[in-house]
């Protein structure tokens, strides 16, 4: 229950899927959770639902794709909250699914924009509030797509790629800082991301969930809980000596 007590920790995209589960777990382990999100309804909702379940949790709009916004968020969080103990880099799209010669620059950039200079962003500005505090804990959503190609989806996997890259090099700049970086990397979680995927599939959303399951060695596709617990933990002080890895998460997938 108390895992994270005495944290204050941000999640970007936290109203939908595996941010969500992180901003719920956050609540039940301790931590004051700064939800935010472009979707404004659901973000509200989440954040009522751990109040009234005995948490501690706010909503703020972010798009992470706007540096003046995430600057001017993060620095009312901390103006709330007195401190930036974690931040979870979840907020992502998946993009166009389409071979590399068929992508155009401008799906290339959308992309691009929300999963690695929406990372830039956000860990831009938490690091002075944690530098200041001499501690802080960054995870960076990456994938086993950041890990492994799988003949689909190239802006996704450059974008993965390029966030894990991104945790390692943090990693190293501010481990005298005593700010820990780190990236996950979840096989096929069953969210509204991976649902919206199996919808538009040409073999249907039933069929489609069957062969995915197929290719993980345990079987079925993860849970959101399945990554967030994951997040849970390299956030806690169970992690202390945690940072530059990757964790992954992904029922066998990248083991074959
Ligand atoms: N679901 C999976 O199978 C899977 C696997 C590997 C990695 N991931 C990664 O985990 C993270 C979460 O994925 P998910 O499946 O929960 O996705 P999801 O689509 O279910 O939820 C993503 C959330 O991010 C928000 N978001 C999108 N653009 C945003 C922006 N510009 N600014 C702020 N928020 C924004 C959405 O509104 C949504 O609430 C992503 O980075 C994704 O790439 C997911």
């Amino acid at each position: 229950m108390d895992r994270l007590k005495n944290l204050v920790g941000i999640v970007t995209g936290g109203a939908l899927g595996i941010g969500r589960a992180t901003c719920l777990l956050f609540a039940h382990e301790g931590a004051v959770v700064a939800v935010t999100d472009v979707l404004d309804t659901e973000g509200a909702q989440l954040v009522r639902e751990i109040n009234s379940s005995g948490g501690v949790a706010e909503y703020w709009h972010l798009d992470v794709t706007r540096e003046a916004e995430v600057q001017d968020v993060f620095s009312k969080i901390r103006n709330r909250f007195g401190k930036i103990d974690v931040l979870v880099n979840n907020a992502g799209i998946s993009g166009a699914n389409k071979p590399t010669h068929e992508v155009t620059e401008q799906e290339w950039d959308k992309l691009m924009a929300v999963n690695v200079k929406g990372v830039f962003f956000c860990t831009k500005h938490a690091i002075p509030y944690m530098k200041a505090a001499h501690r802080g804990s960054i995870i960076n959503l990456s994938s086993i797509y950041g890990l492994v190609g799988a003949a689909d989806a190239p802006p996704y996997h450059a974008s993965k790629g390029a966030v894990r890259l991104m945790a390692k090099n943090d990693a190293l700049l501010y481990a005298a800082d005593n700010i820990r970086v780190n990236s996950v990397h979840p096989g096929f979680i069953w969210t509204p991301m991976v649902e919206n995927f199996a919808k538009q599939s040409a073999a249907g959303e039933k069929d489609f969930r069957k062969m995915i399951s197929a290719k993980h060695p345990l079987g079925h596709i993860g849970e959101p809980n399945d990554i967030a617990w994951g997040i849970v933990y390299l956030a806690s002080e169970e992690a202390k000596f945690v940072t530059g890895s990757e964790l992954i998460i992904d029922g066998g997938y990248t083991a074959q």
